[in-house]
């Protein structure tokens, strides 16, 4: 049997199951070994994400996969089912799944030290709806239960697993964003100063660090480059013998490596396990681990946290590709640059020069238009313009052109908004 028949036949099979159907049925039904009905799903799933015509998606449930709707049709299928998603818990049930599902497995101690409050018998009422359930103990006196969500939950919500999947890392955060800005009052919310947010996306080449950079000694504030986190980790994992495209490994890897960014002399450092990669981030190589790498749900969640965290506590440019749809969906400025593709090429091939590298143009168009289609493809958070982004198209402009229409551009918002608090330095 032909892989495209048998993918044909995972689909059908995948169809009429209705419920997650383990990786070892699927390999008996189908008679191919579990290794091979694991790359069919994955196949399938590719299939799908990359098909713009198809409302259909793969979930995987630990060893398990079952056929799914996007979350994109959500409000489609809600008009349909009516709502679906209607569980009817109390705030206090929302926080502690999202707590479970964020840190598990998680013990009771634990919810309770981020609750502030005993969730014991929230705990129990969740058991007892099946969201949550024992997976272990730990090796502490006490010998305390972990625990962690269930299945159920998973299906109830729409997600296919805590840690690889967008909806819930999207999902979590809302979850517990917007129980923390209920808990304040509409006027606290409304006089809080906060920091300023400057959200700058686009492709490579586009001009967005050069220009971050101009616009972070004008205007007095720090910027983050998002992407020198994603290349970092790249050459991490290069330097491992991992393939930044593989989860699992990257999974681990991530789970004993700390991310520290200094910024404290306006040339920003991205420190893996102590240690600056800076010098490292910028070969083609790296380019390319880092836009696999970005492409994990499990790295952007690693990533996104850092990045969340740096912007809550300081007025901030961050530059990257998903900081105005993903990162800051509330950022008060937001930029999308562009350029050609040529020019972007040139910028690109410029910069290697610099450093010595002897990539031809070609190289870097062919290479550039990988990523692109990568970065911009990608299921999770993809390059995309926010629709309240000022886009501009540097590919005629001077850099200074660019930097003042942007400078414009935040004096104006800056009127309408005079509560950011800029915590500016030098
Ligand atoms: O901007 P850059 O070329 O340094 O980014 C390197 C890679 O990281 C790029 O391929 C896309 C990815 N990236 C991302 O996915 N999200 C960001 N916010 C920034 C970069």
């Amino acid at each position: 049997m032909s892989e495209v028949e048998n993918m044909a036949r995972l689909e059908a099979l995948l169809f009429v199951a209705g419920d997650p159907l383990s990786f070892d049925d699927m390999a008996t039904f189908l008679g191919v070994d579990r290794d091979e009905a694991v790359s069919l799903v994955e196949q399938l799933k590719r299939r799908y994400q990359r098909d713009p015509m198809s409302g259909l998606t793969i979930r995987q449930i630990e060893g398990a996969a079952s056929l799914a709707t996007k979350t994109s049709y959500a409000d489609t299928l809600e008009a349909f089912y009516g709502k679906v998603r209607d569980l009817k818990l109390t705030d206090a049930a929302y926080e502690t799944l999202a707590v479970i599902a964020y840190n598990a497995p998680a013990t009771r101690a634990e919810i309770e030290a981020v609750r502030g409050v005993n969730s014991d018998s929230v705990v129990s009422r969740l058991i007892e709806r099946g969201l949550v359930r024992e997976v272990g103990t730990l090796e502490t006196p006490g010998r305390p239960a972990l625990l962690d969500v269930t299945e159920q939950f998973l299906m109830d919500f729409g997600l296919s697993s805590t840690r690889e999947l967008p909806p819930v890392d999207l999902l979590m955060y809302d979850t517990i964003t917007e129980f923390t800005q209920e808990k304040q009052s509409a006027a606290e919310i409304a006089s809080a100063p906060r920091p300023l947010v400057i959200a700058i996306d686009g492709p490579s080449g586009s001009g967005k660090s050069t220009i971050a950079r101009l616009l972070s000694e004008h205007l007095g504030i720090l910027t983050l480059d998002t992407g020198a986190m994603y290349r970092a980790l790249g050459v991490k994992a290069l330097r491992l013998g991992i393939s930044p495209s593989d989860q699992e490994a990257v999974r681990s890897m991530l789970s004993e490596t700390t991310m520290d960014i200094d910024l404290s002399d306006r040339v920003q450092k991205t420190l893996v396990d102590g240690t600056d990669y800076t010098p490292y981030i910028r070969t083609p190589e790296a380019s390319r681990a880092a836009s696999d790498i970005s492409a994990l749900p499990v790295t952007r969640e690693y990533c996104v946290r850092i990045q969340r965290e740096i912007g809550k506590k300081q007025a901030l440019i961050l530059d990257g590709r998903d900081i105005g749809t993903y990162v800051f969906p509330d950022a008060p400025v937001k930029f999308f640059l562009t350029a050609s593709h040529e020019i972007r090429a040139k910028r690109r091939l410029l910069d290697l020069e610099r450093q010595g590298d002897p990539s031809t143009l070609e190289d870097v168009m062919r290479d550039m238009e990988f990523r692109d289609r990568q970065d911009s493809e990608r299921q999770l958070a993809p390059t995309r313009r926010a629709d309240d982004a000022v886009l501009i198209d540097t590919s005629d402009m001077s850099i200074r052109e660019v930097v003042d229409v942007m400078i414009d551009v935040v004096r104006q918002r800056e009127q309408v908004q005079p509560s950011w608090s800029q915590t500016r330095h030098g």
